[in-house]
């Protein structure tokens, strides 16, 4: 290899998880896969997967496969070179489908990889989520590493070994505990990110700042214009603190029998509106953004946080454009949206019997996880 990652640090997993460690390396500048994966000789098989959106954004990468042009490249594609294979996938939730994760296995299964080889997902939370989890399960196990190129996917999705895919319009129904061995973070590729994403990944910032980091809420407080205009210096600041709280849980508590269960901040009700707005009609963070709104109301109602502290919390939430409303507009001419909103909480994963559990938290230093019942839940949907 022959750049130098201009920080780096490692998750190490606990001795009775099966797994070791997880390199996070930070790199600046343009993204440069070709020095990362193709300037030193390669002996392994591996499997690269991105998706149309990303291939034009790594168009050397891109060539060394294929003449084609970056842009025009259909789904599902796959390319062959030397002891490499790629495969091109299409791009978003809804390709986030059994089907696509056993496209990658059928890729690396036609392109005779043993157990040594090694997949490479390049992309937002979808690939590695999918890539991660057809890594965990091609000849029992091989070799996985990311390159996200989404906010949400530098701050979150690929670091801590959830992967998965969605199942019957359920949001991650399947998946394996399986980590990458190293995750490779280039901020650069957010410059590009639409605006949307950019925003869905905002939105686990927020979360991170709330469940762990005073520094980071203040930096959200204070330099919301730097935020907004994709500052290089102020992302790379903001990537490395999310990495850092986010791999510091996971280490605490892998298999999230415990505080790992407090990134769930805002998901039942966040993955509620995602299955009730319908897959990829509402970005994840935005789901999960809203979802904080919704937990902070219950909270109050519970009398268990103040209104000041809720009130700065919104505030927050409502300064970088999220939805602070009981029932956001995207589902509300759905009949019954309320009660579908409930029976989806219901289906969550972590849920089961009559309630339904929820993280809140009194202040920004006391998070906690407990069960609600549905006239609670139906109370801050009002
Ligand atoms: N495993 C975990 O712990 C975990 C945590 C949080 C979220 N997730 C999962 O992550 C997924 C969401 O991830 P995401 O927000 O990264 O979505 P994504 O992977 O769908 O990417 C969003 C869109 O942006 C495009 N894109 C990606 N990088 C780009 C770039 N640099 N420039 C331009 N376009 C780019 C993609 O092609 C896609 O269309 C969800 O499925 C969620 O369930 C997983």
């Amino acid at each position: 290899m022959n750049i130098s990652p201009i920080d780096n640090f490692e998750l190490l997993f606990p001795d009775n998880s099966g797994f070791d460690k997880t390199d996070i390396l930070f790199y600046s500048g343009k993204n440069d896969l070709c020095s990362l994966y193709l300037s030193a000789e390669n002996k392994r098989n591996r499997l690269f997967v991105t998706d149309t959106n990303i291939a034009p954004l790594c168009t050397d990468f891109i060539s060394h496969f294929t003449d084609e042009n970056a842009d025009n490249i259909k789904a599902p594609s796959i390319f062959k070179k030397g002891n490499d294979t790629l495969c091109i996938l299409g791009a978003g939730e809804k390709y986030k489908t059994i089907e696509n994760v056993l496209e990658i296995v059928r890729a690396a299964l036609n392109s005779n990889f043993n157990r040594n080889c090694l997949f490479v997902a390049i992309g937002g939370g979808v690939l590695s989520d999918m890539t991660g989890f057809a890594a965990s399960m091609f000849k029992r196990g091989v070799d996985v590493e990311f390159v996200p190129t989404t906010l949400l996917s530098d701050v979150d999705a690929s670091i801590g070994g959830k992967t998965g895919c969605d199942f019957d319009s359920y949001k991650n129904m399947i998946g394996a505990f399986y980590p990458a061995k190293k995750i490779h973070i280039w901020s650069s590729f957010i410059q590009s990110l639409p605006q949307n994403e950019f925003i869905s990944g905002l939105g686990e910032v927020v979360k991170t700042a709330f469940l762990f980091s005073p520094e980071l809420t203040e930096i959200l407080k204070t330099q919301k214009e730097k935020v907004m205009s994709r500052n290089e210096e102020v992302l790379q600041k903001i990537i490395t603190i999310c990495a850092k709280a986010k791999a510091k849980t996971v280490h605490e508590d892998f298999k999230e029998k415990g505080i790992r269960a407090y990134l769930n901040y805002g998901h039942t009700f966040g993955h509620a509106l995602e299955t009730v707005a319908g897959l990829g009609k509402i970005s994840h963070g935005e789901a999960v953004a809203w979802g904080i709104g919704r937990a902070l109301g219950l909270s109050l109602d519970k009398n268990l946080c103040s209104a000041e502290f809720a009130n700065e919390c919104k505030s927050i939430l409502f300064d970088y454009g999220f939805c602070t409303d009981p029932l956001p507009q995207i589902i509300k001419d759905i009949p019954n949206a309320t009660l579908a909103l409930v029976s989806a909480m219901h289906k969550d994963k972590k849920n089961s019997g009559s309630c339904v559990k929820v993280i809140l938290q009194k202040t920004g230093q006391s998070t906690f996880i407990t069960e609600v019942q549905d006239n609670e839940i139906i109370e801050v949907l009002k």
